[in-house]
């Protein structure tokens, strides 16, 4: 482990306590990631797969693999396999959403979609969740192949149903959580749980483990619906405005509808569902949204949803780790990128 609670911590990050008290980890994960991306046979996957991991990322979720083994006690060499997994799987699911989005913009770099083309983004993001599988299995645990099936399914289900609920202004909350649970927290507490899995912890301790995973993701996805209106595209690495182009109905559209006027649910037929929009269209959008409070009301389901996450942890002993995933659940929901 790396450098532990240094002075001054309290102050930082929990996403930056996390880093540092898992430096040595996350340098194995990395130079495994590095290792598992490369193909002899076909150069265009180093290229697009070195472009998107060059670039960075958050490395949320294997931090959060390692975070949760290293709390559960685990003290082998499978939780860096796990977590280079949980990676490989997440950058595969952006290399194909940044197709289904026709999305020009990720980890402040342009997309590979953009950049080289969908074909390329399609095939390799295949290869990164074929790699995934073939980390995974050389865990030998076949408890945790079925967490990570069984969430690349959940994850690929919740990117289709958003797909048939976008342009429909009937979508309620219901399945809006439902599509953020799939696409989002299936992976986030899929990365928890095997941490615990993997560690051999009681059952109790792995339900928590996923309970937090799920209600993060959610608070996570939740707060990256409101950037892609509020947030700055420096900072997010990412085009503000692709979900109202791409007519998703998110959280906040769906709270400001459920109080629009008249005239504003004239607006929102218009814009979302005719998908007939104009210059200056997004910023009438975000103007409704403000003024209804929407965009305040859904911050508000997320900081709950951080909240249960926090509370998730209690069956867990007093631990610096333990410290750091409560943190870390009211960083996502403060965040800026
Ligand atoms: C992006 O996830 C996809 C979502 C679930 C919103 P991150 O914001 O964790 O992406 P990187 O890995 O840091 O780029
Ligand atoms: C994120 O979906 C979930 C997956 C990539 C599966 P989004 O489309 O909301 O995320 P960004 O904004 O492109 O990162
Ligand atoms: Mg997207
Ligand atoms: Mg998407």
């Amino acid at each position: 482990m790396g450098l532990g609670m240094s002075l001054g911590a309290a102050a930082q990050k929990p996403h930056d306590r996390l880093n540092a008290w898992l430096a040595a980890d996350m340098d194995a994960v990395n130079l495994m990631i590095r290792t598992r991306m490369a193909s002899e046979h076909a150069p265009r996957i180093p290229e697009v797969t070195a472009h998107l991991i060059d670039a960075g990322g958050k490395r949320l979720r294997p931090m959060l693999t390692l975070a949760a083994a290293r709390l559960c006690g685990y003290d082998g060499p499978f939780h860096i396999h796990l977590a280079a997994t949980v990676e490989f799987i997440h950058t595969a699911t952006l290399l194909h959403d940044d197709v289904v989005d026709q999305s020009e913009r990720r980890r402040g770099r342009s997309t590979a979609n953009l950049l080289w083309d969908n074909k390329s983004s399609v095939l390799v993001g295949d290869y990164l969740f074929s790699r995934s599988f073939q980390l995974m299995v050389e865990t030998g645990n076949l408890r945790v192949l079925d967490i990570l099936a069984n969430a690349s399914a959940t994850i690929a289900e919740g990117e289709v149903l958003q797909l048939t609920a976008a342009q429909d202004i009937a979508t309620t909350e219901a399945t809006y959580l439902q599509v953020v649970r799939g696409k989002t927290a299936a992976l986030f507490s899929a990365a928890t749980e095997v941490g615990g899995v993997i560690a051999g912890v009681a059952e109790e301790q792995v339900r928590a483990l996923y309970t937090y995973g799920d209600a993060l993701g959610i608070a996570f996805q939740i707060v990256d619906d409101l950037l892609d209106y509020e947030g700055s595209d420096t900072s997010i690495g990412k085009n503000t405005g692709d979900d109202f182009r791409e007519r998703k109905l998110t959280l906040p559209v769906i709270k400001a509808l459920a109080v629009a006027t008249p005239e504003e649910r004239a607006f929102w037929v218009r814009v979302i569902e005719k998908g007939q929009q104009a210059e200056g269209d997004l910023e009438a959008a975000k103007a409704i949204m403000a003024r209804q409070g929407a965009m305040r009301d859904a911050r508000d389901v997320a900081l709950d949803w951080a909240a249960k996450a926090r509370a998730a942890l209690a069956v867990f002993p007093s631990h610096p780790l333990r410290t750091m995933l409560e943190d870390l659940a009211d960083y996502v929901v403060a965040r800026i990128n």
